[in-house]
């Protein structure tokens, strides 16, 4: 099964979704909000004048809200039309981003080792089939010192979910709407991994990376899975058997 074509055409159909949704909330953004989170602002600091790459972009929030900031931004995703949105939030907004639309392993083939930053985030890493190649793009893409922050789901909420914990070449069908309060419940069959954070921390390890910082979180920013909790503004949480189950978790990793 071709899993690029698979994916593409269920993000395609998502997008379309998202930039409507209140979940992803463009007008807000138009006016000047800030699509990113607390963890990854606190985790970056400033990024003025800072080249970022930001992999996997969906439709450019979060790469349009780091430029807002001043960082230098080049961002890459696989759907066309998440690209051709993000594209036309750029022009709106009258932010400077470049959008590429590519698959993350192609991108990486012709990446230059010229950022000081590479920022990837929240639902990003189960579309990957090889985490140590993701890792090599990563390691390709940032200049000596520069760094890399990853925000991302946590896996043993898969775990929790019914999905396994442990990395698996077979990739699991996933079936399912989207996560957006408008989903119109048209299933698009998507193909998806496990990774388990080791494979992730060994992964950049591997790549060549050192490990400055990894961190657990007992909330999503997202209200995005069922069952959650708000405990305040924008913090949701899943209990598991009375236990707060962890939701997040996050690396700092720099180049050598
Ligand atoms: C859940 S979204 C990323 C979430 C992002 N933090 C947000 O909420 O805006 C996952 C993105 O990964 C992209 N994607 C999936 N497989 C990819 C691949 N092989 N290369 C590049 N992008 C890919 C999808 O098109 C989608 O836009």
């Amino acid at each position: 099964m071709d899993y690029l074509a698979l994916n593409k055409a269920a993000w395609d159909k998502r997008t379309e979704l998202h930039v409507d949704s209140e979940f992803y909330d463009v007008a807000s953004f138009l006016t000047g909000a800030s699509s990113l989170k607390p963890i990854e602002l606190k985790l970056m600091g400033d990024v003025k004048g800072k080249k970022l790459l930001h992999l996997q972009c969906h439709f450019g929030l979060d790469s349009l809200s780091w430029a807002r900031l001043g960082a230098q931004v080049t961002a890459v995703d696989l759907s066309s039309e998440a690209i051709r949105q993000a594209k036309e939030l750029a022009q709106k907004t009258g932010l400077n981003a470049e959008f590429i639309c590519d698959d993350v392993y192609h991108f990486g083939e012709n990446t230059q080792a010229i950022h000081d930053w590479v920022f990837t985030s929240y639902g990003a890493l189960c579309w990957l089939p090889d985490i140590n190649r993701w890792a090599q793009v990563v390691a390709a893409s940032l200049k000596a010192g520069g760094k890399l922050c990853l925000a991302e789901f946590h896996p043993v909420h898969d775990l929790i979910s019914g999905y396994g914990y442990f990395h698996r070449e077979e990739a699991d069908l996933d079936e399912e709407g989207t996560y957006t309060e408008n989903d119109d419940g048209e299933v698009s069959p998507m193909l998806t991994w496990g990774h388990p954070v080791s494979d992730v921390v060994n992964a950049l390890i591997k790549a060549g990376l050192h490990l400055e910082q990894l961190d657990e979180y007992d909330y999503s920013p997202y209200n995005c899975f069922e069952d959650l909790k708000e405990r305040k503004a924008g913090e949701f949480v899943y209990e598991h058997e009375h236990y707060p189950s962890p939701l997040v978790y996050s690396i700092i990793a720099s180049k050598p």
